[in-house]
This record gives structure tokens, C-alpha cells and sequence, in this order.
């Protein structure tokens, strides 16, 4: 079992919270929500941060508030679904962390989407064609990982139980 932070990354709608929560449970770790940790350091939801400051603001809180987190100590930790995009942020979890990847079909992502209200980067217009062209896009950061798991037709219990068996098996 390394002793170094769990990080689970994956696109919106993949799991990561919940299974992060069970996991966290599992290895009795405190489990943080990187999106909860901005929000909460920026006093305003993901949908005001991008409405009154951006994007690319939110990307520069998300790798501020993942660098601070990572400082924190061992935790399982879930990132928001574009903290991959940035090279520096891959590179700061790969050297600080073990990097779980979700992985999750685009029919399972749509149906997990459906009525989100709270994705800025979700809308319900042309939602199969954007969501699969924007997982596409990101498909080669998610790639960056220690451990990949489909969890299509699995249950969070059964993804978080599959992540701890491996995690057993790494070296300290
Ligand atoms: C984003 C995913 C969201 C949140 C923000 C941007 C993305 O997190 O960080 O809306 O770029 O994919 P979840 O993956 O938890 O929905």
C-alpha cells in the first residue's frame, strides 16, 4: 500500500466522487473534494467562478488548491474532471500521488449528465456530440495514470474494492 495521496481522476460523471468517498472510508483517509476546496476558497459556486471570472481562472484556483492538497498528506482526493488537461497538474500528481483513473462510456456519462445544472461545461444542446468530443480531447491526459479502471456495469462499492486490492498489491 503506497503512502502517498489516492487521486481519482476521470471525466464529469464518472464516479469519482463517490467512489472516492467509499474508498476514503475503506483506507479510513479524510476524503477531499478538490471542486468542494475551490469553491470554498473562492466563496462562490463552479458556475459564478466561470460566469464572472472564466475559465482559465478556474483552471489557475484548480491548480492552486491541487497544489495545497497534495501538501495536506495522505488523503484520497477526487479532481475535477479538466484538472488532467494541464501538463503541470499531471505532472504534480504523478510525482506526489497514485493516479486512479475512472473510466466510463459516453451513453453511461450522458445518462449521469442528464439534468446537471451545475457543469459549466455541461449543456443539455447537442450534449452527445460535445461530451464525446470533449472526452476525446482529453482521452490522452486521462491516459496519464498509475491505475485505470472501466467502471461501466460496476457499482461504486465494486469500483472502490477493486482500486483497494490494487492498492494492496503496490509497493509501500
Ligand atoms: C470540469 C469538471 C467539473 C468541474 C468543472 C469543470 C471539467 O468537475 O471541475 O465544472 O472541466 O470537466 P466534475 O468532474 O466533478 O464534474
Amino acid at each position: 500500500m503506497p503512502e502517498r495521496p489516492v487521486i481519482l481522476t476521470g471525466f464529469m460523471g464518472c464516479g469519482k466522487s463517490s467512489v472516492g468517498r467509499k474508498l476514503a472510508e475503506s483506507l479510513r483517509l479524510p476524503f477531499i473534494d478538490l471542486d468542494a476546496v475551490i469553491v470554498a476558497d473562492a466563496g462562490k459556486s463552479i458556475n459564478d467562478i466561470f460566469a464572472s471570472e472564466g475559465e482559465a481562472a478556474f483552471r489557475a484556483r484548480e491548480s492552486a488548491c491541487l497544489e495545497r492538497v497534495l501538501r495536506e498528506g495522505k488523503a484520497v482526493i477526487a479532481g475535477g474532471g479538466g484538472v488532467v488537461v494541464a501538463d503541470s497538474n499531471r505532472a504534480l500528481m504523478r510525482s506526489r500521488g497514485i493516479v486512479v483513473n475512472l473510466i466510463a462510456s459516453l451513453p453511461v456519462i450522458l445518462g449521469r449528465l442528464k439534468g446537471a445544472t451545475d457543469r459549466p461545461l455541461f449543456s443539455e444542446k447537442d450534449a452527445s456530440i460535445r461530451v464525446a468530443a470533449l472526452m476525446e480531447e482529453r482521452q490522452q491526459f486521462y491516459a496519464d495514470a498509475d491505475i485505470r479502471i472501466d467502471t461501466d456495469n460496476k457499482s461504486v462499492e465494486d469500483v472502490s474494492a477493486l482500486i483497494l486490492k490494487i492498492l494492496e498489491g503496490l509497493p509501500a
